[in-house]
């Protein structure tokens, strides 16, 4: 086994409780401004003051040293909601939202969700797959080290299979962790137009059963949505996927507060996301459940909407992550070092609860916190080296990647 040491790193890295970190903790990060991490394996065999860790190297050699001196290090961004596997980009829908369209009425006239399904229904696999490729390495070379990919762009059993089995093949390609997430109820599909029940049906009785028995997916999600999914069709929808064994997240008050998150705390779901309209009342309740919020600035920026309240989610104890929500629609970015600026500057978070919410709670919200999201021992050596003093940096240089090298399980993965 290669064993590496990481030497002269100025580290800030997140510390392991046994859940995500909320409210005081959110901001709760440990800072070694003369670390070293020694990785065996991929794994943190060893992390501390330099000293120390090489105090207590053991009789075995190092295999290789790697000086980090003038960077600080960082773990690996977990981006814990995306929607990166689409065919075709809605440009022309952006220019139509800039001269004040608006995006639910789109929907409705067939367009946004409903285009891309179109795209990806006329898409080949390979084509599909290589558009998917392309926004998962982009997203590595700017700290992603690990992914969550929806579905949602087939909208039948079929396409929505096929979508998986495309991040499957994904998965075997890129560096990074992949998760795959079943979105198969994200609108209702043109062949089901007044009778969403009937595709909830489907979604419920075909498509839930397959994902299961062929293991492609790790969650369920729904679209809980005015016009979209309502709160009883996304429980039936999310019980069903939990007999399944599939773990539950949902798109929880993004435009209207439909109760999203109540129903959100109600069934314990592993995480809600965008929660720009949620009532103090329901944020609460997720946070009393142990919810974890995922917040996706990018959304309200490109939509021109109030950020979610994340300052009062902290106060109210709800843990947060952040996310891109990379899609063609709502927020087209990989880049995780942009959520983290807008996170800072237009959410409030202070640094350290923003670095919490890219990494360790993210992880949570993947289902993946034993092995990723903070640099601590047993887990993957999946860390960033960025071109600053401390993370303030990801916020501080606005529009640019700070990020210059990524390591997953110990191996530079970026730049190649
Ligand atoms: O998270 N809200 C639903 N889904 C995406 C947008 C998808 C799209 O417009 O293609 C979101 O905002
Ligand atoms: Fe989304």
């Amino acid at each position: 086994m290669i064993r590496k040491l990481f030497r002269n790193g100025h580290i800030f890295t997140p510390i392991e409780i046994g859940t995500p970190l909320a409210g005081q903790r959110q901001g709760h990060v440990a800072h070694l401004p003369r670390g070293a991490i020694c990785v065996s394996g991929g794994l943190i065999e060893a992390i501390g003051d330099e000293q120390e860790v090489l105090g207590n190297l053991g009789p075995r050699q190092v295999d290789e040293e790697v000086d980090c001196l003038g960077h600080c290090i960082i773990p690996g961004f977990i981006d814990c909601h995306t929607h990166m596997c689409f065919a075709r980009r809605r440009e022309e829908e952006f220019v139509q939202r800039l001269e004040g369209a608006d995006y639910l009425d789109i929907l409705r006239r067939g367009g946004g969700i409903l285009s891309s399904v179109r795209a990806v229904r006329a898409a080949s696999d390979q084509e599909l797959l290589a558009m998917t490729r392309k926004h998962a390495l982009s997203a590595l070379a700017s700290g992603t080290t690990t992914l969550e990919i929806k579905s949602g762009y087939g909208l039948d059993t079929d396409s929505e299979l096929r979508m998986l089995r495309v991040i499957e093949q994904l998965r075997h390609e890129v560096a990074q962790d992949v998760v795959a997430t079943f979105l198969g109820a994200h609108a209702v599909p043109g062949e089901f137009a007044g009778n969403p029940d009937g595709y909830v049906d489907l979604v419920i009785h075909e498509m839930i059963p397959a994902v299961a028995r062929e293991g492609l997916a790790r969650f369920c999600d729904v679209f809980c949505e005015q016009g979209v999914f309502d709160t009883g069709q996304s429980r039936r929808i999310l019980e069903a996927a939990r007999r399944s064994g599939l773990g539950l997240k949902i798109h929880a008050d993004e435009v209207h507060d439909l109760g999203g998150a109540a129903l959100a705390a109600d069934l314990g779901v592993t995480s809600a996301e965008h929660l720009l309209r949620s009532s103090e009342m329901n944020i609460l309740a997720m946070a009393q459940a142990g919810v974890t919020g995922v917040l996706l600035p990018v959304t309200a920026y490109s939509m021109r909407k109030d950020y979610a309240p994340a300052r009062r989610m902290v106060e109210l104890g709800l843990p947060l992550a952040i996310a891109t929500d990379c899609n063609p629609g709502t927020g087209y970015t990989e880049s995780m070092p942009f959520v983290f600026g807008l996170s800072v500057l237009n959410m409030r978070l202070s640094v350290w609860e923003a670095l919490v919410a890219a990494t360790l709670n993210a992880a949570y919200a993947v289902g993946l916190a034993d092995r990723v999201g903070s640099l601590e021992p047993g887990k993957n050596a999946d860390f960033l080296l960025l071109d600053g003093d401390s993370p303030a940096i990801l916020a501080y240089h606005a529009g640019v990647s700070p990020v210059v090298r990524v390591y997953k399980q110990g191996e530079m993965v970026h730049p190649k």
